[in-house]
């Protein structure tokens, strides 16, 4: 894949060569990616082929099998998940799951604790971090009476309270309606222009599109394509294995089309 001749320089992450079998299954097939710095980088594919598996790896929450994953340059393969967020690389969980007895506030404090030990700085961050991601009037609200919506604003702001570099986002568009979704496009592009990298999977093509600078697709753990946007939707291996005839054409003539 031309992505891996990139300069190391450009690269915030690097998959390379990833397996994961668990017993009999392969769930990660000799995957390889790369992420590159100040990039909003998409990971997409059909159900089941292996992408939240691949979050895993490069967070830190599963060793792999196979291969080799490296941030920011270094080797970061099977490093604790606790590190990882405290060398700047931070995830949501495709599961939300809010701590429900916790206020808004209180959820992204405790991401903020991480690099702010003192509790007056962590609501100071937590705050702020709650305003970028349009949580700034739910503060003192139960995490339990947000909507779908707002708990993946929280989830995103959990993450983002940790202060990565990277943030990986799994999915957080999905159960929202179309006008969520238009709401929290522009959120995501913000964190981007702030200069936070982001590695999205993400099934609701038309943010896909809209966001990403590069995409890769996975199907059955293999990464079958990679690159723009326009090259990946028009690629034939892509819409037999992943978006269909249908929507691969509407995405071409640049209609809203989720798949
Ligand atoms: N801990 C595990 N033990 C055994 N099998 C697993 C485990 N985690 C994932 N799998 C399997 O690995 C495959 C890939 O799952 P994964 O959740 O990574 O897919 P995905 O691309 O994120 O799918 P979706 O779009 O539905 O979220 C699936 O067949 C899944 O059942
Ligand atoms: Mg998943």
């Amino acid at each position: 894949m031309s992505a891996t001749k990139m300069q190391p320089a450009t690269e915030m992450l690097r998959v390379e060569n990833v397996t994961m079998r668990f017993g009999g299954l392969t769930a990660v097939d000799d995957a390889s990616l790369i992420v590159r710095k100040g990039s909003i980088t998409g990971l997409i594919g059909p159900n089941g082929a292996g992408k939240t598996t691949l979050f895993s790896i490069a967070s830190g929450f599963l060793s792999p099998t196979s291969g080799r994953i490296a941030f920011e340059g270094g080797d970061i393969t099977g490093v604790a998940p606790h590190r990882l967020a405290e060398r700047g690389l931070g995830r949501t969980f495709q599961i939300v799951k809010p701590f429900a007895g916790l206020s808004v506030l209180e959820n992204i404090v405790v991401g903020a604790f991480l690099r702010h030990p003192r509790r007056a700085d962590a609501e100071a961050v937590a705050a702020r971090v709650a305003a970028r991601v349009g949580l700034g009037d739910r503060l003192d609200d139960p995490a339990a009476s947000l909507t779908v919506s707002g708990r993946k604003r929280l989830e995103v702001a959990k993450a983002l309270a940790t202060g990565p570099k990277l943030l990986l986002l799994d999915e957080v568009l999905a159960g929202l309606n179309p006008s969520e979704v238009r709401d929290i496009i522009p959120v995501i592009r913000e964190l981007r222009d702030t200069g936070v990298t982001i590695l999205m999977i993400e099934h609701v093509m038309q943010a896909v599109v809209s966001l990403c600078d590069e995409v890769f697709v996975l199907a059955q753990g293999a990464i079958i394509a990679g690159g723009t946007p326009q090259q990946v939707v028009s690629d034939p291996k892509v819409i037999e294995a992943y978006l269909g005839q249908g929507a691969a054409a509407r995405l071409n003539r640049g209609e809203a089309a989720d798949a």
